[in-house]
């Protein structure tokens, strides 16, 4: 198991989406790193809950943190919508719908930028804290060479752009914070399975967040705003 060593110890760690696929391991990993004295996980079915379409809920959230006590040294954001018995990835134009474009960036751009919002500012002005969300390789712009997934990838580019714009705010008056988009690869959960395709390899989410773990261990300043694979590679936009 990966364990944190570059965050000073005794703090609090978050994530949200911890009932997903890959935010529940990354909640198990962080429940057992001895580097936070506690790790809140929070959903849409959690108490408290948090849902992306209901600002205060993450507002109700925060707050929960602020009192805890000790500094807010990490947060993961693992939540994110590709499909659902409504929605499915768009193959063409002929398939773009208003209401599923509005549902992508709900999720994965605008509540986001909410839990930037919300959570932000309660990272402490000294020593290194992390906000990292998950977005997707197929959120760079200059990657794309296949087109599909309409709503998925510009949601995703629009991720990628608020992560760059918190993370100049952040460096004002945290200068050894960190705000950066992470890609997990291809990873076994509801989100991926019904388009994880043979050939392509896929990896249980212990072994994905084991991987991003390490990853958010090994950045520093100068890393904030960028897109990072799980293999530790900086991606482009
Ligand atoms: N799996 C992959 O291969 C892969 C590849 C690239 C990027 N990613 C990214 O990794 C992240 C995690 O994905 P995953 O594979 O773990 O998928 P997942 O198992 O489907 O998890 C998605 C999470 O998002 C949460 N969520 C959805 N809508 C929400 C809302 N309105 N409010 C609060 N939470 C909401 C879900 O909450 P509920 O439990 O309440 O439904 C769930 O916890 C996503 O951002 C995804 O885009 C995944």
């Amino acid at each position: 198991m990966t364990r944190l060593t570059s965050l000073p110890p005794g703090g609090l760690a978050v994530v949200v989406g911890a009932q997903g696929g890959i935010g529940g391991a990354f909640l198990a990993a962080l429940e057992e790193d001895p580097a936070f004295a506690r790790t809140f996980g929070f959903g849409r079915r959690t108490a408290p809950p948090v849902d992306l379409v209901d600002e205060g809920s993450i507002a109700a959230a925060a707050e929960h943190v602020a009192t805890a006590g000790p500094p807010l040294r990490l947060v993961v954001d693992a939540t994110g919508f590709l499909h659902d018995g409504r929605f499915r990835p768009e193959k063409s134009w002929r398939d773009l719908d208003p209401a599923h474009l509005a549902h992508a960036f709900a999720v994965n751009a605008s509540g986001p930028a909410l839990l930037m919002k919300h959570f932000l500012p309660l990272l402490p002005r000294d020593g290194k804290a992390v906000f990292a969300t998950l977005s997707a390789k197929v959120g760079s712009i200059s990657d794309n060479q296949l087109g599909g997934w309409w709503s998925y990838r510009a949601a995703k580019a629009a991720l990628n752009q608020l992560v760059r714009t918190a993370s100049i705010e952040l460096a004002r008056k945290r200068r050894q914070a960190v705000c950066v988009a992470l890609h997990p690869g291809t990873v076994d959960s509801g989100l991926s399975g019904p388009f994880a395709k043979t050939g392509l390899q896929v990896r249980s989410p212990a072994q994905s967040v084991g991987n991003l773990l390490a990853v958010i261990d090994r950045l520093g300043p100068a890393d904030t705003g960028g897109l990072y694979s799980h293999t530790g590679e900086r991606l482009p936009w």
